[in-house]
């Protein structure tokens, strides 16, 4: 399977500069092109990038750019620009600033790359998710958030460490919002297919479960200044991948519901089959009564920030 033709990613901070270096090492597209307002940030980013390749040996172009009109023809668009949470700060604190720079690049990409599938990053991402395929008004296999692969991959980390075996081999799904009510799903995670409660007591699982859901947050206090950057964009890599190379990977994303999981108009973190074309479909899952009041506290959660958002000045949601 060839590549894509071109892949847009808005923002080139440390999310998005690492996700275009990975993007590139990958050999993903053609052309990989980092886009942000910082004069210099994105052609500086993407030139020392592109001196790598001769030993790195990818084949794919770097170009960066301040122009919005270097979103012509991208096949896929990243949005990874905003602001990130600094200590303290959870991550809808981040709403109306990030909803006002997002409805700016939705219509940007309404306009300069009509076909594109739309992945996005920015915070509180089911939120930015359910705005940008508002804005857009592109269909909701076109627009999907990432969250859920960032929140699995951590939740496995921290499996494969309690457990001292190899990280690949713990699969899982962590559904729900991308904050402190997301939902590690037990009943769907194990070790080489043996269940999770075989091998872990309920209390050692309920300290992953807990470390999982602060997982963002432990990374903020850690930095001090900053967000996560290195396991977010490797995320986002395995969705860039499964849309490049489609490759059909069940997977969780943020999608914007219509029925499923009894939830409509809102998006949020669920197992969907993610191809070329984006979302092909979504997965409902039948979860454990618990795990099941756990997603609808989640949904609730997210609904509260849809809330705040119908209320921003500039807000054409649920337009
Ligand atoms: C995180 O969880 C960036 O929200 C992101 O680290």
């Amino acid at each position: 399977m060839t590549g894509l033709g071109k892949i847009a990613v808005l923002g080139a901070g440390n999310i998005g500069g690492t996700l275009a270096q990975r993007i590139a090492e990958a050999d993903l597209a053609a052309e990989v092109v980092l886009v942000d307002i910082v004069d210099g940030l994105p052609q500086g980013k993407a030139l020392d990038i592109q001196e790598s390749a001769p030993i790195l040996g990818f084949s794919t172009k770097v170009n960066g750019s301040t122009d919005l009109a270097a979103l012509a023809g991208a096949d896929l668009v990243i949005e990874t620009a905003g602001l990130a949470r600094k200590p303290g700060m959870s991550r809808s604190d981040l709403l109306a600033k990030n909803a006002s720079i997002l409805e700016g690049h939705a219509r940007a990409v309404r306009e300069k790359a009509p076909d594109a599938v739309v992945l996005v990053v920015t915070n509180p991402v089911d939120v930015m998710t359910h705005w940008f395929h508002a804005v857009t008004g592109f269909p909701r296999k076109r627009v999907f958030g990432e969250s859920g692969t960032l929140d699995t991959a951590r939740f496995r980390s921290f499996v494969a460490a309690e457990l001292g075996v190899a990280p690949r081999d713990v699969t899982g799904f962590v559904l729900g919002t991308h904050g402190d009510t997301m939902v590690p799903v037990l009943s769907l995670s194990s070790v080489s297919g043996v269940p999770l409660a075989r091998l872990l007591s309920p209390e050692r699982l309920a300290r992953i479960v807990e470390r999982t859901q602060k997982g963002g947050g432990e990374i903020v206090e850690l930095l001090k200044s900053g967000s996560a950057y290195f396991a977010p964009s490797a995320s986002q890599l395995e969705l860039a991948r499964a849309i490049a190379r489609n490759e059909r990977r069940l997977l969780p994303v943020s999608a914007v519901l219509d029925g499923e999981m009894n939830e409509k108009g809102v998006a949020i973190g669920v197992p969907a089959v993610i191809g070329r074309g984006g979302l092909e479909r979504i997965v409902e899952v039948d979860l454990a009564p618990a795990e099941r009041a756990a997603f609808a506290a989640s949904v609730a959660a997210v609904r509260a920030d849809l809330e705040i958002l119908a209320h921003l000045p500039s807000s054409h949601a649920g337009t």
